[in-house]
């Protein structure tokens, strides 16, 4: 057994390091998103510039988009400490006057997944976001006694695949808050082709773009699949990765040619064929495929919607026409989904 635990947790090992070094560093090596990087270099330069704190910044977006990579280079190109935690993670007020009481000054506080951070924490947040302090009361009733803490400047990062979660006075408290959009097919190429040379994978230009253009638009799924296909080119004895062999792989990975992968074909086959194209509420779509709600809202619904093979409209789900051509589907007669896109 001792030796199973040895062997299961190697790969793991290795994944992370390859996550390390593929994590663009600085904003120069952060490929595409010209607008935010462009934005976001003044805004780093004038506080620096400055001597101050940047400005809370908020990203939000898809998943494996660069929100957390973002974060950290926000912290690197100000040149300050980064304190790395996430919403979920704090319980109780103690926690998190305990994470702002030790901030540097003008050091990034990065909570992932801000949305998930309690309610009830949000009020000492408010405060030392404001006005650089926390209230903390010790005790109760008579014996109560009321400390005030006074912070160092400093930079709150949130990042949220689900910017709606969050509340507006929060919203409100962040200087700068930027959107991930997909990134297109030229930019994922990019990504593509540096992080196979990091990894030291031979990919020829034709199969980084075939790579790029099956990678639903994300960073993260071009790099996952890349790594895959080096699997195959491997035991297959190839030292390139061209476009011939990043087909056959990504047929073997079920990934077919717009990119969808089996959960995505399943989403889109049972809201045809259980729900008549919709419209179909994500309740009865997450049983249907035996998926989280949460995570076909986060993870599969925007790229679908973006992709053009799913509307979201008042009533439900409803698939498009674009969906029913791609999976060589019909409506039954009479099921006339017009109406509803
Ligand atoms: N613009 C980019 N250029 C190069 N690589 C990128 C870029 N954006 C993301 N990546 C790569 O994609 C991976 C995923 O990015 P990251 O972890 O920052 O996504 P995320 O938006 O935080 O996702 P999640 O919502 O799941 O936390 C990173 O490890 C990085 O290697
Ligand atoms: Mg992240």
């Amino acid at each position: 057994m001792p030796n199973e635990r040895v062997t299961s947790a190697k790969p793991l090992v290795e994944e992370l390091k390859s996550e390390a070094l593929l994590r663009p560093k600085t904003l120069d090596e952060f490929v595409g998103q010209l607008e935010l990087k462009g934005n976001l270099a003044v805004f780093i330069e004038a506080a620096k510039q400055r001597g101050d704190a940047l400005d809370h910044v908020i990203f939000y977006g898809p998943p494996g988009l660069g929100k957390t990579t973002l974060a950290h280079i926000v912290a690197n190109e100000m040149d300050v400490p980064i304190k790395h935690t996430s919403g979920p993670a704090f319980q109780n007020s103690a926690e998190l006057l305990g994470v702002l009481s030790h901030v540097e000054r003008n050091q990034v506080v990065f909570i992932d997944e801000v949305h998930r951070l309690p309610r009830v924490l949000e009020e000492h947040l408010y405060q030392a976001m404001d006005d650089l302090r926390c209230e903390l009361i010790v005790d109760k009733g008579p014996n109560a006694r009321h400390y005030t803490l006074n912070l160092e400047p400093f930079t709150l990062v949130g990042a949220t695949t689900r910017v709606g979660m969050i509340t507006a006075p929060m919203r409100d408290r962040f200087g700068v808050v930027f959107r991930l959009d997909f990134y297109e097919p030229e930019d994922l190429k990019n990504i593509v082709t540096r992080s196979a040379g990091l990894l030291e994978i031979g990919v020829s230009e034709d199969g980084a773009a075939e790579i790029a253009r099956r990678a639903r638009g994300t960073p993260r799924i071009a790099n996952r699949l890349l790594k895959r296909i080096r699997d195959f080119a491997q035991v297959d004895g190839k030292s390139t990765i061209d476009r011939g062999m990043a087909d056959y792989a990504l047929g073997r990975l079920k990934v077919d040619d717009r990119g969808l992968d089996e959960m995505d074909r399943r989403i889109l086959t049972y809201i045809v064929e259980k729900f008549g194209g919709g419209p179909v509420g994500i309740g009865s779509l997450a049983v249907a495929v035996s998926e989280e709600a949460e995570t076909i809202e986060d993870v599969y619904e925007p790229f679908l919607i973006q992709a053009g093979f799913l509307k979201r409209t008042p009533r439900g789900r409803v698939t498009t026409p674009l969906a029913l051509s791609h999976l060589g589907l019909t409506l039954d007669s009479g099921q006339d989904q017009t109406r509803l896109l």
